[in-house]
């Protein structure tokens, strides 16, 4: 009963004053404590066999056991602050060490966490009262430190009875060597070549870790669970926990924010504030929506594309940007060709005074029955009817998944962790394509596809990676012209797209327009052009030209008309004019000639000057006079060595 009560009010707690969750009876929950078996190995006097409560943090060793050798530390015997020394637990043989710690004074994850940190490979919480077992679990968002350690454990813990806690310790005092067994080979059912689990979830994004482990194992999880899917292995559904507002408070401003169909179905709000931000009815209708989804999907067999479009929902709606909407909601499921029709005729009229088809089975099946316990505890996944415990995280669920197979029935991922999805090839991955470049945002990776902005030969892409993606920095005009406009017309070519303007698209001037389409400004229109007295304007593609009465010329500079028709004064100018260039002419010739004569006398006497050394030469050694020449010839070729 300890078990019912404190789990039970550990969720409760987030729940609004007046929601009620249908279970088993109204006072006393069907909370399902999940076990493994404990095995003393030696002393062989204390050879026997117990149940423990595998803990709800941590993981568990699914399909497997673990042996190790016992160790009960001699003080801080509650494990609730570190131990001395350098991990004084870890194995002192090939065996590993078994940590055995006493319940009560803090968190049972803070023990485990210590209990990791200094070497052991799993620990035993021995309770310290007499009741039956109940489940560890681990501490809500009130201890916000407590979110730093917990998703940190690795090791598997469990929870014994007092009295097999006693005689462990008694053992241990006696200087005994005290060997264990845990063993989860059957905590989880594995009946048959196809394992069948669900997901316990929420749509609701805002409500701290519990809200983030969610998400983040979707989105973790999610390659994983479409390959077993897809191949046939596994049988997933989605749930969501519904509550019910009580007949006397259904007209009340409460439960119309919180409930669909008249009180019928309800979730918490989510900031438990009823005047702002989203309201409860927003998360029902969300996740009545998600799990339309997956029943129209399903018809179709793709149960799958559930993952793909809660994880992008999250991406793309979430509440944290103001985005959790219907409109959001369609975008997504249009990308991931879901038909929207479709969805809506599954929902429902969310106003009716009647049951909801989808979402009373949900409510029916929240309770417990046979095997199986009540789900309170939010997230909860369940396997092959048994309530998985642990942490939800993508390796650790997969093993618990993989021992639910008949043994040597495990599909082939239980025996490699990696591998490719290929979702790409089909309609892209629901990501954005630019089909004239070929580029695309679509990712294949071991996690399932992500829409992600790519990085093309050095030219970055950023967008949503659904919608839209564009090319930013250096280069990105050369690929689809920077998704910019541009246009080509009698030879002529603009562009809105500058390779240095890293801004975005800018119409060139001339051209109006937000840079994805431009239009040709008529400057004439607007009267901007040709203020100019009596001039006409005639506006051109991308520019616009001016021009004058009469036989006036148009000067651009100054947006002016000026006479083209000589004068008197224009007439003596260019007589001036003449008379200047007949006299520069006169004189240039006079100049040209005389120094034709200069050149012609320096000519002779260098030309000279080298026949008479080359006709010396061939008479002397002239020894020094040729290094020279060498040397000479190195800087100013030509210089004087012609051969003649
Ligand atoms: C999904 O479809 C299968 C048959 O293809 C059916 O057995 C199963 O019940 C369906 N699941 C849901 C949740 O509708
Ligand atoms: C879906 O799968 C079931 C069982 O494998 C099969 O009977 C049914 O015809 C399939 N439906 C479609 C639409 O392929
Ligand atoms: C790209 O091509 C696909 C099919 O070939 C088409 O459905 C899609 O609308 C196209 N996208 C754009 C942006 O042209
Ligand atoms: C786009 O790239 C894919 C994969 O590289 C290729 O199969 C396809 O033919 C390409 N399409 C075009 C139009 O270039």
């Amino acid at each position: 009963m300890a078990a019912a009560t404190e789990t039970a009010t550990a969720a409760s707690c987030v729940f609004a004053v007046t929601l009620v969750l249908l279970l088993s009876t109204a006072v006393e929950s069907r909370f399902v404590v999940e076990k493994s078996s404990i095995s003393v190995v030696s002393p062989f006097d204390k050879r026997s066999k117990h149940d423990a409560a595998i803990a709800n943090f941590g993981v568990p060793d699914y399909g497997g056991s673990l042996t190790g050798t016992l160790v009960y530390p001699d003080k801080g015997q509650v494990g609730c602050s570190a131990f001395d020394g350098d991990r004084p637990f870890k194995p002192k043989s090939s065996r590993p060490t078994i940590l055995l710690l006493d319940r009560g004074e803090c968190f049972f994850a803070l023990k485990v966490w210590n209990g990791q940190q200094a070497g052991a490979s799993a620990v035993l919480v021995a309770d310290i009262i007499d009741e039956p077992l109940i489940t560890m679990d681990s501490p809500q968002d009130s201890s916000p430190e407590a979110a730093g350690y917990v998703e940190k454990i690795g090791i598997p813990s469990a929870l014994i009875g007092r009295p097999l806690g006693d005689t462990l310790k008694e053992a241990l005092k006696k200087g005994e060597d005290v060997v264990v067994k845990i063993d989860w080979s059957e905590s989880m059912p594995h009946p048959d070549e196809r394992v069948e689990y669900e997901l316990w979830t929420n749509s609701n994004d805002e409500c701290g870790s519990r809200c983030d482990e969610q998400m983040n194992f979707i989105k973790n999880f999610k390659g994983h669970a479409q390959i077993l899917e897809k191949g046939g292995y596994t049988q997933f559904t989605p749930h969501y926990i519904t509550w019910y507002c009580p007949r006397d408070f259904v007209q009340t401003e409460q439960c119309k924010s919180q409930c669909i169909n008249r009180g019928r179905y309800c979730a918490p709000d989510p900031e438990l504030d009823f005047s702002s931000g989203y309201s409860g009815k927003d998360v029902v209708l969300e996740n009545l929506r998600q799990l339309c989804v997956h029943r129209v999907a399903n018809q179709t067999n793709r149960s799958w594309i559930w993952w793909d479009y809660v994880s992008d929902f999250h991406i793309r709606c979430s509440m944290k940007h103001n985005r959790y909407s219907k409109d959001c909601a369609e975008e997504v499921m249009k990308s991931l060709g879901i038909s929207v029709e479709k969805i809506n005729k599954c929902m429902g009229d969310p106003e009716a005074d009647t049951e909801n088809e989808v979402l009373k089975i949900e409510q029916e099946l929240q309770v417990g029955h046979g095997s199986r316990g009540d789900v309170t505890i939010l997230p909860t996944m369940v396997m092959n009817n048994v309530q998985y415990r642990g942490k939800l995280e993508r390796n650790a669920v997969l093993k618990a998944v993989c021992a639910g197979f008949k043994e040597t029935t495990e599909p082939p991922i239980c025996l490699s962790g990696d591998v490719e999805t290929n979702q790409c090839l089909e309609n892209n991955g629901g990501c954005w394509r630019d089909n004239e470049s070929n580029v695309t945002a679509c990712k294949d990776t071991f996690r399932g596809r992500v829409c992600e902005c790519p990085l093309v030969n050095g030219i970055q892409f950023q967008g949503d990676g659904y919608e839209a993606c564009h090319a930013v920095g250096p280069g990105r005009c050369s690929v689809n012209n920077g998704g910019c406009w541009s246009e080509h017309k009698n030879g002529v070519k603009f562009s809105a797209c500058k390779d240095n303007d890293l801004s975005g698209c800018h119409c060139p001037a001339g051209f109006s327009g937000d840079g994805k389409t431009c239009q040709d400004v008529d400057e004439c229109k607007l009267g901007t052009a040709c203020q100019c007295d009596g001039c006409s304007c005639k506006n051109t593609w991308g520019g616009f030209e001016c021009s004058c009465r009469g036989d006036q010329i148009y000067i651009n500079e100054h947006d002016t008309c000026i006479e083209r028709k000589s004068s008197k004064l224009s007439g003596i100018l260019t007589v001036v004019v003449l008379a200047v260039v007949m006299s520069v002419g006169i004189a240039g010739y006079i100049f040209y000639k005389y120094r034709l004569r200069i050149v012609t006398w320096f000519f002779m006497q260098s030309y000279m000057d080298s026949e008479i050394m080359a006709i010396m030469s061939q008479y002397m050694p002239l020894d020094s006079q040729q290094n020279q020449q060498v040397v000479h010839h190195d800087n100013e070729p030509l210089a004087h060595s012609s051969s003649v």
